[in-house]
């Protein structure tokens, strides 16, 4: 027999890689395509937030629907929020672009001529607050449409413009899709503002829908939005793969290459990714290399996870953990002694010697930074998976 290529290997570590095998995300890709089928039919539909941890597969599956997007006739806006970047600043060049080619389709849309001009509008009330780059009104070739999105709030003004926009792309016979990755990120105002203007193309069954994915502290939202938010869109919670789909994501690619895994090789990998997808293609990966023949075994498995485990601790773990001050990393350190999957944040000052609720602004700045969530009032958990063990490795 000879031995696994490396050239070969079908596993694919990273982040918002597409994996060989995308298993256990039928379910939802099916709710995906029957939304998109509604809007196109003029339903009004339930956008979709995914939720989960890091390297579960969000960018992934975002990805894949704007790939079913497009491949039925919708136009698409995708963007990735940024902890420094405005929600405004990331939508203005994308919206601009697909107004724009809405417009040359038709010589003739007085709905999309009223797109431009409302983005007009609203870049010139927003350019300075919200560092949108500037786009001259020669580029767009229209006058600003006063008094629409140009109130200067927020919550009013990107609602008018992404009315605009969904009715430019009706008036088109087509439909808009609006992705957003990292929505925890948004700042208050901006994600209600988003829940706004999404509210307002539900009301008036304009053909425009979101799916968007973020970490799961998008999930406490407070107040109006929230309410808003749970009638608008649904949160599917994105875990780790079963034992099953997380046996399928590893030896379909690997049949798919003519080789073979033995069944305590999988499980060994089961068990050591939790089932959780990046660590899957991480252990997918150097089982591969590690594989003396073309039928992976439980010892090729065993010599992989030494080097999966350096691989991860030095980016996927590391990059998260050089974004921290020290305190920061010992608010982590503190998390990762208590043990447990959750801990209290009174628990963890206590043991940094501190007096109950005297870290907030500490533990505020970890959850900005997205490195930790509150599962439950009070209590604290990592947003990335495994990651008490990357930190207790490094003592
Ligand atoms: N359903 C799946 N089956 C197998 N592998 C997957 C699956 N989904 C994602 N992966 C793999 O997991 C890794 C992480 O995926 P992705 O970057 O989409 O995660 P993420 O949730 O966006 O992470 P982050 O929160 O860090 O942005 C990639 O290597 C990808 O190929
Ligand atoms: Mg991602």
């Amino acid at each position: 027999m000879q031995a696994v290529d490396p050239v070969n290997n079908p596993f694919a570590p990273g982040a918002g890689t597409f994996p060989p095998e995308l298993a256990g995300r039928d379910g939802l890709l099916s709710e995906v395509a029957v939304a998109l089928e509604r809007v196109k039919l003029g339903y009004a539909v339930r956008g979709q937030v995914f939720v989960g941890l890091r390297g579960v597969g969000k960018t992934v599956l975002l990805n894949k629907v704007e790939e079913m997007a497009l491949a039925s006739g919708f136009e698409t806006i995708s963007v990735e929020a940024h902890e420094d970047k405005s929600l405004p600043a990331m939508l203005v060049p994308s919206l601009r672009k697909l107004l724009l080619r809405l417009d040359a389709r038709a010589s003739l849309s007085d709905k999309t001529k009223m797109g431009l001009r409302v983005l007009r509008s609203f870049i010139g009330r927003f350019r300075a607050k919200f560092k949108v780059s500037d786009v001259g009104e020669i580029e767009l070739g229209v006058d600003p449409e006063v008094g629409v999105a140009d109130s200067g709030d927020l919550e009013s003004d990107l609602p008018d413009l992404l009315v605009a926009l969904a009715e430019a792309a009706k008036d088109r016979g087509t439909q808009v899709c609006l992705l957003i990755d990292e929505l925890q990120y948004l700042k208050r105002e901006e994600l209600s503002a988003l829940i706004m203007s999404l509210h307002r193309i539900s009301q008036k069954k304009l053909p425009m829908v979101m799916f968007a994915a973020g970490l799961p502290l998008i999930l406490g939202l407070a107040g109006r939005s929230k309410s808003y938010a749970e009638r608008l869109f649904a949160f599917p919670a994105l875990g780790p793969l079963s034992g099953q789909e997380a046996r399928k994501a590893i030896e379909v690619p690997v049949r798919a290459r003519g080789c073979t895994i033995l069944v305590k090789a999988l499980d060994e990998i089961v068990l050591r990714t939790q089932g959780y997808p990046y660590f899957l293609q991480q252990w997918g990966y150097e089982a591969w290399n590690a594989a003396a023949t073309t039928r992976i075994t439980l010892v090729d498995v065993m010599a992989a996870s030494q080097r999966a485990l350096k691989q991860l601790d030095e980016s996927f773990f590391r990059v998260r953990f050089d974004r921290l001050t020290p305190r920061e990393k010992e608010y982590l350190f503190a998390m990762a002694a208590l043990g447990g999957s959750q801990q209290r944040s009174g628990d963890i000052a206590e043991k940094l010697g501190f007096r109950a609720n005297s870290l907030g602004p500490l533990r505020s700045k970890l959850i900005a930074k997205g490195m930790i969530y509150s599962p439950a009032h009070g209590d604290n958990a990592f947003t990335v998976p495994l990651f008490e063990g990357f930190l207790k490795r490094q003592l």
